[in-house]
């Protein structure tokens, strides 16, 4: 196996990937006679040998998948011997240095191999990456993760001191990382490491003060375009909101800018009219492009168990309404001229889906600098 490349069926010496749930996963290599418990029972590796990737697998008290890895979930799951990069700073490395199928990185330190996976997989087949690492213990255990993962003939793993001892590589790279304390001691072998028709380079730093005495270095050795960057993820919870619903009359139709909270049985109370009437109006304003169009939302019947996400999708915008089934609590769905919906109401409720910012978002992990070094 490879993480570089993809097959269809799990043999005896792969490395999986279990997924029990988005924030449960495993990984591990298979080996005949082993058991591996999981909170819905216990999986013998033997039971995966010849099963296809991506399939479902059922334990006793439930199921897991099985999924061909990935550096994205290596990255997730591996064994942390440093702190590691993670995709979001990932991706704009690959994407700043320019990383191709055939290029050639030089990267320093290697650390728990994060990020080389990710850059082996987007050089591969014919890339090469040079990886130095000066704890000698990290550099053989990455070395035995490499040849584990298939990708060992794309990689050099070196032990030795960067900063003291420098690349010892004449104008072979496209590209060189570095994720060093001191990343402006590197500096002057990571010019030499780079081709003479010229190339990228990155450092990692968490602090500003090593970022300026880098760009310092850098401006030095003549690299040019220096860019300082932070990469922020900023996540969103998809989920349906339910709010009370305004009696709106007797009509099944909303006529825009005559919603009329409060005039029929069983009405919310006259304290909760201005909000309940504020959320509708934030409803419509989701209209706000549209502000001159006269045409009226209307409420459609359907039946209770009809999916939002699947009618979504269909244009249903010369159907008639359908009709509910008698004895099923009544459920209609909220659409503007016949086929935008905007939400789904009960009778009591009004539900719509909503995005919000996680309440805990990832913070800072270091500040990515780059710069060009041009033909010599
Ligand atoms: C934060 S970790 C790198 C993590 C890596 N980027 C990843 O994604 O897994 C930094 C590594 O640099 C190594 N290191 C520090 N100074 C070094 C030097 N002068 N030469 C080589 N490696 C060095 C450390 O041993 C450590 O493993």
């Amino acid at each position: 196996m490879s993480f570089s490349a993809y097959k269809e069926v799990v043999e005896e010496g792969d490395t999986i990937m279990l997924y029990l749930g988005f924030d449960n996963m495993h990984t591990f290599i298979v080996k005949r006679g082993i058991v591996f418990q999981t909170r819905y029972g216990a999986l013998k590796h033997s039971d995966l040998i010849g099963v296809q990737y991506g399939s479902r697998v059922h334990l006793a008290k439930g199921y897991l998948y099985v999924l061909y890895p990935t550096p994205e979930f290596w990255t997730c799951n591996l064994p942390h011997r440093t702190q590691i990069l993670y995709t979001t700073d990932i991706s704009m490395i690959t994407l700043q240095l320019e990383l191709r199928p055939g290029s050639v990185v030089v990267e320093s330190g290697t650390g728990s191999g994060s990020l080389s996976h990710a850059i082996l997989r987007t050089i591969a087949p014919s890339g090469h990456l040079h990886t130095f690492e000066f704890h000698e213990q990290r550099a053989e255990l990455a070395a035995e993760e490499f040849k584990t993962h298939g990708v060992a003939e794309n990689v050099t793993v070196t032990h030795r001191d960067v900063c003291e001892a420098g690349f010892q590589l004449d104008h072979v790279a496209d590209a060189v990382f570095l994720d060093l304390p001191k990343p402006w001691l590197a500096i002057a072998s990571a010019k030499q490491a780079l081709k003479l028709s010229g190339g990228r380079i990155c450092s990692f730093s968490p602090c500003i003060e090593q970022v300026q005495r880098t760009c310092e270095t850098l401006t030095q050795h003549s690299f040019h375009e220096l860019k300082t960057m932070e990469c922020l993820l900023r996540n969103y919870d998809v989920r349906t909101i339910a709010l009370p619903l305004a009696d709106l009359g007797p009509s099944d139709v909303i006529e825009k800018g005559k919603i009329q909270p409060g005039l029929g049985d069983g009405c919310a109370k006259p304290a909760q009219q201005d909000a309940i009437t504020a959320d509708l109006c934030k409803v419509e304003s989701l209209d706000d492009e549209n502000k001159n169009d006269q045409r009226p939302y209307n409420i459609s019947h359907v039946d209770k168990d009809e999916d939002i996400g699947r009618s979504e999708n269909c244009d249903t915008s010369n159907r008639p309404a359908k009709k509910m089934r008698t004895g099923q609590e009544k459920s209609v769905f909220v659409r503007r001229h016949d086929f935008d919906l905007i939400g789904r109401s009960d009778g009591k409720n009004f539900s719509f889906k909503s995005a919000n910012p996680t309440l805990q978002m990832p913070g800072h992990t270091g500040f990515l600098t780059f710069a060009s070094l041009y033909p010599s």
